[in-house]
């Protein structure tokens, strides 16, 4: 098995297990040095990890409650200035919380569609979307940075919370990203996730630390790049905050440091 395919099976073992925690487990608890979980060392709430990375009350008040699993680093939907009737896909959509969102915000003449690798995610958006009787929201089954399951030139806004990170392929995610957008400056991303102030070396990537959001993460530079590579233009960072730092060794068992950030991007197709 190649140490690509070993890290999307990690992905799904451990994100199988956080939905099936019902919120008693985050992408830290696996790992010190977790990235997608805001500043603090100690374990919070989903509620509470969610209002540190900058969502108010009322949002999370009005959506399923276990939707919320704490693991987002920031709060797309607030920047992206959804309207009703709007087409919004969700990448890694967890158990639902930014489609829930999003979805309350486009009302029933809009859509939104979650798209998510790991089935018990899934499974939990499905029955919270069921359950709270929302008709406009999708949850679909997709490798991201493979295929997203979305027709090209469809979508006015993607939406992502602390996932992009967690793919090996960047630039195709972002170029997937690009395709399922409308074109001419009306589809747009608005992504929250993590970089690093140094990437890991490849041979001393650890699949807990890529799961946690850590050891996948790209340089600022890196990042916005794969964003231009994939043919964006009008990329703005929104919100920049800092995070953990995070401590590792080198070959020569040197003590290294790397201060992670998450970002919330804008970016347009034209
Ligand atoms: C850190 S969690 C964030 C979940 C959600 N956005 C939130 O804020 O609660 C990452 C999510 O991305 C999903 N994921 C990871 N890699 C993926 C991929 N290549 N394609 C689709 N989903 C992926 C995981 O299954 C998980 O649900």
């Amino acid at each position: 098995m190649s140490k690509q395919s070993n890290i999307k099976e990690k992905i799904k073992e451990q994100y199988g297990q956080i939905a099936l925690a019902d919120g008693l487990l985050s992408c830290c608890s696996t790992s010190s040095s977790s990235g997608c979980c805001g500043t603090s060392e100690t374990l919070l709430s989903p509620v509470e990890s969610s209002t540190i990375v900058g969502y108010n009350q009322n949002d999370l008040k009005s959506i399923p409650q276990s939707s919320i699993l704490g693991l987002g680093c920031g709060n797309p939907s607030t920047f992206a200035h959804l309207k009703e009737g709007d087409v919004v896909v969700d990448l890694g959509s967890g158990a639902g919380i930014d489609a829930f969102i999003a979805a309350n915000i486009v009302k029933e003449n809009g859509k939104v569609i979650g798209v998510d690798i790991t089935d018990a995610m899934l499974e939990k958006a499905r029955k919270n979307a069921e359950i709270n009787n929302y008709q406009n929201v999708e949850f679909r089954k997709g490798d991201i940075e493979q295929r997203i399951p979305v027709d090209d030139n469809s979508v006015d806004v993607v939406i992502s919370n602390c996932v992009i990170n967690l793919t090996e392929d960047k630039l195709n995610t972002f170029k997937e990203i690009y395709r399922i957008l409308k074109p001419n400056g009306i589809g747009r991303l608005i992504i929250s996730d993590v970089v690093t102030s140094r990437e890991v070396e490849k041979t001393l990537v650890n699949d807990a630390d890529w799961c946690g959001c850590v050891d996948g993460a790209l340089t600022k530079e890196n990042y916005l790049n794969s964003i231009r590579n994939a043919g964006f233009t009008n990329i703005e960072i929104l919100e920049e905050r800092p995070g953990n730092v995070v401590e590792d060794y080198n070959e020569l068992s040197e003590k290294k440091t790397r201060n992670i950030t998450s970002i919330t991007v804008k970016a347009f197709k034209n």
